[in-house]
C-alpha cells in the first residue's frame, strides 16, 4: 500500500538515515531536511513523502518561490527535489507524486507549474518522464546557477547547468 503524505518532523531522521547519498554528508542532509520542514511551516514549500507500507521510498516538493528568476517573476512554483528509491522505480510512483504536486499547485490557484532538469545521463529518466507528462521547455535555454548561459562561454556540465520546463495547469 503506497501513501503520499505531507512531511512530518519525526520523519526527518529516518530520511537522513536512508537518503544521505555518497555525494553529501549526514550533516548537510539533516540541514537540508530541517530547512525543508521550516519552509513548510512558513508556507514556502510543501513536501510529499512517498511511503510503501511503513518504508519511505521517495519524496518530492513544491517550492512556491523558485530561486530561478524567470519562475519568480511569473509566480510559477517549482517542483523540486524528486526522488524515488531505485528498487521502486518504473512503477509509476513519480508520475503519481508529480500529479499530487500539480494538484497542490492548482488548489493554491497557480496556473502554471515548472521544474528544472540537469543535462547529463543521471537525469535521463527524469528528462523522459517530464516530457511524457506534458512539460515543455520554457524557451529561455539552459541556465547556469540560475542565470542564462552566454553562447561561446565555457561552463561545467554539473548540477547547476539546468534546462527549465513549464506546464499549464487546467
Ligand atoms: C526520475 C525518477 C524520479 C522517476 O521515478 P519513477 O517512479 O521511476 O518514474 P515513473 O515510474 O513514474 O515513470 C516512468 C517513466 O519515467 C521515465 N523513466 C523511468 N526510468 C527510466 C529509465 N531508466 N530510463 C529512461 N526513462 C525512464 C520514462 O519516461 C518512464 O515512462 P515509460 O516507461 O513509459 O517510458 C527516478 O528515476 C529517480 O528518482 N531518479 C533519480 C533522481 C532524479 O533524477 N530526480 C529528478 C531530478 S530533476
Amino acid at each position: 500500500m503506497v501513501d503520499y503524505t505531507q512531511l512530518q518532523e519525526n520523519q526527518i531522521e529516518i530520511i537522513v538515515r536512508d537518503f544521505t547519498f555518497p555525494w553529501t554528508t549526514e550533516q548537510a542532509s539533516r540541514e537540508k531536511w530541517q530547512r525543508y520542514f521550516q519552509e513548510q511551516i512558513q508556507h514556502k514549500r510543501f513536501v510529499y513523502i512517498v511511503q510503501y507500507d511503513t518504508t519511505i521510498i521517495g519524496y518530492g516538493s513544491l517550492f512556491y518561490k523558485s530561486e530561478y528568476p524567470y519562475f519568480q517573476a511569473r509566480n510559477i512554483p517549482e517542483i523540486h527535489d524528486i526522488w524515488i528509491s531505485e528498487k521502486f522505480r518504473n512503477q509509476g510512483y513519480a508520475t503519481k507524486l508529480i500529479a499530487k504536486l500539480e494538484q497542490k499547485a492548482r488548489e493554491l490557484n497557480y496556473h502554471i507549474i515548472g521544474l528544472g532538469v540537469g543535462l547529463y545521463k543521471d537525469y535521463g529518466a527524469a528528462q523522459k518522464l517530464y516530457v511524457k507528462l506534458g512539460y515543455i521547455p520554457d524557451g529561455i535555454g539552459v541556465t547556469y546557477k540560475y542565470m542564462p548561459i552566454v553562447p561561446g562561454e565555457k561552463y561545467c556540465l554539473d548540477d547547476d547547468l539546468i534546462l527549465w520546463f513549464t506546464k499549464k495547469l487546467n
